[in-house]
């Protein structure tokens, strides 16, 4: 119910001017985001690099309905590859795009989307690294693989996310497991109705662990973007199972969420990546992460009462 709610929340212009007003907001958003500029992200991502982590930069913003808007992100994400060519960070460092904040719901949205998403990943490439497209609302899957198609034919090495909660996702897995794609696989964190989704918790791990063991059965490079200790502990025993050295698939979280395995996973000589996210449009992500956990909703709210 509470998750329903804050993921209704996440689309909502009322609720989003409250948040983004709310005078201590901002002590929450710092626990999951880097900050609003590419400098602060830089920051960020400098210290994790030292640490022994990986990175991917994700320029927040989503559901952009101007294309002036689409071109701003656009430029943005170039601006930040340039930069990531200049310090040589490219080979520690990547990008997560989401292809609504691109253009993709505008009219004729997925060519727009498409050719704006082909100029970062050619300002990756410059920059010595690649691109991760995002996966998001159940509506936008199959423009997302389409637009992915494209995009490998020119970057073989554009990786994509597949969300364990759609009933799909395991044919979707088969589909990309070949040579040279990189595979997010996540559990998924948009509302998405019963017929297209798995909406009960064992349902959506079991459907992870299945889509875990194609993709390292495969021949592409798999990606664990998840948490929970169990798929990690899972993904790790398929790794060695199928022979696959800790340069053969990767873990992933998000910034700020459990810093000390991500830590812990690095020093035992796995390849761990984390996911940062920077920008003044966090309104989006933040309702995602507090509808993950109601902790993070009492966190929030404790932080508005005590001030
Ligand atoms: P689960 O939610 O079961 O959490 C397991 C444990 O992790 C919890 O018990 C807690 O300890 C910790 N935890 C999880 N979420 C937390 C939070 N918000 N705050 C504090 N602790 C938390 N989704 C999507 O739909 N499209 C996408 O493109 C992406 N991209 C993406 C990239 C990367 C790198 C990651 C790690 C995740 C995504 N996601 C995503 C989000 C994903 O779908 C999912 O919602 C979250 O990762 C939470 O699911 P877990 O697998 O961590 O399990």
């Amino acid at each position: 119910m509470l998750r329903q709610f804050l993921l209704a929340a996440s689309r909502s212009g009322g609720a989003r001017r409250l948040v983004e007003t709310a005078p201590y907001t901002r002590n929450v958003v710092t626990r999951f985001v880097a900050g609003e500029s590419v400098a602060d992200a830089l920051t960020v991502g400098d210290r994790l690099i030292s640490d022994g982590l990986l990175i991917t930069f994700d320029h927040l913003g989503e559901d952009t309905v101007e294309t002036a808007q689409a071109e701003t992100i656009t430029g943005r994400y170039e601006d930040l590859l340039t930069r990531l060519a200049a310090s040589g960070t490219g080979t520690r460092a990547e990008v997560s795009v989401k292809l609504t904040a691109l253009g993709q719901l505008l009219d004729d949205g997925e060519k727009i989307a498409l050719e704006n998403a082909r100029r970062i990943c050619a300002a990756a490439r410059d920059a010595g690294t690649t691109v991760t497209l995002d996966m998001e609302d159940h509506t936008t899957v199959d423009s997302t693989l389409r637009v992915l198609t494209e995009l490998r034919e020119e970057y073989p090495g554009t990786g994509a996310v597949i969300q364990a909660y759609l009933r799909r996702a395991e044919e979707y897995c088969a589909t990309l497991a070949d040579e040279g794609s990189r595979v997010r696989l996540c559990k998924g964190a948009y509302s998405a109705p019963d017929s297209v989704a798995f909406t009960a918790r064992d349902e959506i791990d079991k459907s992870y662990v299945r889509c875990l063991k194609v993709l390292m059965a495969g021949r592409g490079y798999p990606m664990l973007a998840t948490h929970d200790p169990r798929l990690i502990e899972i993904g790790g025993s398929l790794a060695g199972l199928h022979g696959r050295e800790p340069g053969g698939f990767e873990y992933q979280m998000l910034y700020g969420i459990r810093p000390n395995e991500q830590l812990r996973l690095a020093r035992q000589g796995a390849q761990v990546r984390v996911y940062v996210p920077y920008g003044e449009e966090w309104y989006g992500y933040l309702m995602r992460r507090l509808a993950e956990r109601p902790a993070n909703l009492g966190f929030f709210l404790r932080s508005l009462a005590s001030r």
